[in-house]
């Protein structure tokens, strides 16, 4: 057999973008070896567990098309949602990764907010408001009747001090939700039949360092050290490790930060027990709901938010928080300046802020009530990878001669991208000439600092400064009663 001469390509880190950014570059001939420090490969695969940091691995996550005015990225989920739909043929009834459960933007006043009004803008330049159907609006309200979407428009009286009011709310019918967890297991399975290697594991799959060759002009990546002390080369390093990148790329740490999501998941009652919540929060009848926060600094979608999912196949109800992001600094042997780092999963700390769980608990009083008397299943620090201006991070690294690659920053917005997101990393890879959109992932660090990393250490929002309660905490105060906390 003649020996290889495709390039050969070590991926660290096989969430999301790591293993859609291979998939592509196994599409295209390249020989990959993906690391990682979990063992995705044996028995539980993706599932989720407690402890698990990885923002990849997960119940599910939102899908959605809603970009303001960043059209790139609405266009960009158009394309992803073509392909989960083919995904969900390939896989068949049953086993689908994308449900189209709908979505519910709510506002947070009687009227459409700024950025819903460029959101719908864009839409419909794009020929796509008939999927979007306004509360307020009657021809909305009547197309949707005709098209079997009216029973998720759901109406909420939402507590304000001067009394109730309905509030706003536009049903985004191409919206739902995915399945991280099963989507990585899926795209893994089909990087295994094209080829790719992986190894994955403590010490055999967690990278140490890179090896790094010359220096000034010369410097160049000729692959990686692993905690077990082995060396592996290749012609390219990627680093797609999510929230662990600024620990292991001192570069990028002045544009990067981990920043933690707060979420709750709720049990229903046995099925036979509640057979009428089954049905009410079963996808078919319940939309994924976003509330934003009445006061909302960011200026992108979602940044400030609350948000639930329906019921899954289990009756878990998850309900996530993301008005505020905490971080967590620490100062790492050798580094002068302490960085925010994801907690390790060894830590299984799954306590929250007890400021998430208010939040938490006023957005399950008012959109879904029947979850305050249930007990709470599980809590969980997720982990984002925020960039000073939410955009992703794909690019190469300067000073290594184009062998070393960055590939994260998801932002708390990526996983909807799983099916197509490689393909454009791919296009950066191989110096395709830049779109509107792999501009805005350049590597960019002359950006002022945005998006909440101007806090640095000594701002609000480190983990050391929040008062938190363990799920045993809430369960014993009987989480919904009062502020027992
Ligand atoms: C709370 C929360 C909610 C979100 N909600 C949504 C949503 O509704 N819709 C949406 O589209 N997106 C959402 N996102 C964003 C999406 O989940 C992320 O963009 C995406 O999962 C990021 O994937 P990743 O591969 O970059 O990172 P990760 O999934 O974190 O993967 C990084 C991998 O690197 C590995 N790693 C780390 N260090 C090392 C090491 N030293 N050696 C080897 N391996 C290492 C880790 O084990 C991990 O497997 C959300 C994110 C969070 C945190
Ligand atoms: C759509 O978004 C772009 C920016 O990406 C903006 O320039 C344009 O005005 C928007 N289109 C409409 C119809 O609002
Ligand atoms: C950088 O890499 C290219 C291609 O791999 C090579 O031709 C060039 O000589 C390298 N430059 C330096 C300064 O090493």
């Amino acid at each position: 057999m003649a020996t290889s001469t495709k390039p050969k390509v070590i991926v660290v880190g096989a969430g999301i973008f790591g293993l859609s950014t291979a998939y592509y570059l196994a599409e295209d001939g390249y020989e990959i070896t993906i690391f990682d420090q979990h063992p995705y490969d044996r028995g539980d695969g993706y599932k989720l567990n407690p402890g698990s940091t990885a923002a990849s691995v997960d119940e599910n996550k939102i899908f959605r098309a809603s970009y303001g005015d960043e059209l790139y990225y609405q266009r960009l989920a158009y394309e992803a949602r073509e392909v989960w739909k083919q995904w969900n043929e390939e896989l068949g009834p049953g086993k689908e990764l994308f449900v189209e459960s709908a979505m519910l933007r709510v506002q947070h006043s009687s009227h459409l907010d700024e950025l819903e009004k460029k959101t719908l803008a864009n839409m419909t330049a794009e020929g796509l408001r008939d999927t979007q159907y306004i509360l307020s609006s009657d021809d909305d309200v009547q197309r949707a009747t005709g098209r079997g979407w009216a029973h998720k428009m759901l109406k909420f009286a939402i507590p304000k001090t001067d009394g109730q009011e309905t509030f706003e709310a536009v049903l985004d019918t191409t919206a739902g939700y995915v399945y991280p967890s099963q989507a990585c297991a899926y795209l893994a399975g089909k990087l295994r039949k094209k080829g790719a290697r992986f190894i994955e594991g403590s010490a055999k799959g967690e990278f140490a360092s890179l090896r790094v060759e010359g220096s000034g002009e010369l410097r160049r990546v000729t692959g990686i050290r692993t905690k077990d002390g082995e060396e592996h080369s290749a012609d390219l390093v990627i680093m797609a490790c999510g929230s662990a990148t600024p620990m292991l790329v001192p570069e990028v740490r002045r544009v990067l930060e981990a920043t933690a999501g707060s979420v709750v998941t709720v049990r229903l009652p046995p099925r036979e027990e509640a057979p009428e919540l089954w049905d009410k929060y079963a996808h078919d009848n319940w939309p994924v709901i976003i509330g934003h926060d009445p006061d909302p600094t960011g200026k992108t979608v979602g940044s400030r938010s609350i948000y639930s999912f329906p019921r899954t196949e289990d009756g878990l109800v998850k309900i996530g928080y993301r008005v505020t992001k905490y971080t967590n600094y620490v100062k790492l042997p050798g580094s002068d300046r302490p960085i925010s780092v994801p907690l390790q999963p060894e830590v299984d700390d799954t306590s929250l802020p007890i400021k998430s769980v208010e939040g938490i608990k006023t957005f399950v009083s008012t959109f879904l009530p029947d979850l305050a008397p249930l007990p709470i299943t599980a809590t969980r620090l997720c982990f984002y990878t925020d960039t000073v201006d939410n955009s992703w991070l794909i690019d190469y690294l300067p000073g290594y001669n184009d062998t070393l690659f960055i590939c994260t920053g998801g932002s708390g917005h990526g996983a909807k991208f799983t099916p197509i997101l490689g393909k454009h990393v791919r296009d950066v890879i191989q110096k395709k000439p830049k779109t509107e959109l792999t501009h805005h992932w350049r590597w960019r660090p002359e950006l002022p600092l945005g998006n909440g990393l101007e806090e640095g250490p000594d701002g609000p929002r480190t983990l050391d400064k929040q008062k938190r309660a363990s799920p045993e905490d809430l369960r014993r105060a009987g989480w919904f009663a009062g502020s027992h906390l």
